[in-house]
């Protein structure tokens, strides 16, 4: 369903971020994007997101050949995409409730179908209180947990979330995932950039690990330990 062939991503010229990055995320997959702090996890998301775009290599998503998309041909392909960034990019401006109902208003819902689903989420998530709330006035994890209410309610073909857990606690970064396997089982393919190592080994999903530019498989336990046997024999 996306496949990345040889992707290379700089931010200045000659200084590439992303160097050699191949990946396949079949249709309905999960799999955790690990790595090193500037490693690049945000820098491949903008990516996979049509946010930012590679200098080499080649980029197919749902059939599509994205390397040549303009960018007038994007915006279709981005209304099958949730993301959660980083740093939320929630419209301070709009109340919680009309943030996490945006992406339903955009598709062109009318507001009798949407403002159920969205109470329906915000109570889920624990944000009913702050419905009418602006995001200026919420904590971090409130913040974080209205961006990703906003990224899964259209149901979205594919789910990306950057460090989604981040600023939650550990009941309420478990309750997040419970919702992001939930989401997967009705189909969505979801990858997760996470640092939490913690978190990860609690599920039993496919880790991609960002290292020098490029996927590297993440080593098992028993190779570490087997390593670690050659340098101490
Ligand atoms: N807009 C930008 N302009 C220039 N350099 C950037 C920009 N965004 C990121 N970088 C650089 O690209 C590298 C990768 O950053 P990126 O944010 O992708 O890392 P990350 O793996 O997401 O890190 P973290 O775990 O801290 O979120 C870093 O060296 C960073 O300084
Ligand atoms: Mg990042």
């Amino acid at each position: 369903m996306i496949t990345l062939e040889h992707i290379a991503m700089e931010y200045t010229p000659g200084q590439p971020i992303l160097k050699d990055v191949s990946l396949t995320l079949e249709r309905g997959s999960f799999h955790f994007l690990t790595g090193a702090s500037g490693a690049g996890k945000s820098t491949l998301l903008s990516l996979l997101s049509l946010q930012g775009r590679a200098t080499t290599g080649k980029f197919h998503m749902f059939g599509e050949n994205v390397t040549n998309m303009t960018r007038e041909q994007l915006p279709k392909l981005r209304r099958r995409i949730g993301i959660v960034l980083q740093d939320y990019r929630l419209l301070d401006h709009l109340t919680v409730l009309e943030n996490v109902s945006l992406p339903l208003k955009v598709a062109g819902e009318a507001d009798a179908e949407i403002t159920p689903k969205a109470l329906e989420l915000l109570e889920w998530i624990g944000l009913s209180e702050h419905q009418n709330a602006k995001p200026p006035t919420l904590s971090g994890g409130q913040k974080q947990r209205a961006a990703i209410a906003r990224a899964v309610i259209t149901k979205p073909d594919i789910l990306l979330a950057d460090e989604p857990t981040g600023n939650l606690d550990t009941e309420l970064a478990q309750r997040f995932m419970y919702l992001f396997e939930a989401l997967n089982q009705t189909g969505t393919t979801v990858l997760i950039a996470s640092h939490d190592e913690n978190l990860i080994s609690l599920f039993d999903y496919p880790t991609l690990r960002l290292k020098n530019g490029a996927l590297v498989k993440k080593s098992s336990t028993i190779e570490d330990l087997s390593s670690f046997n050659e340098i101490i024999s």
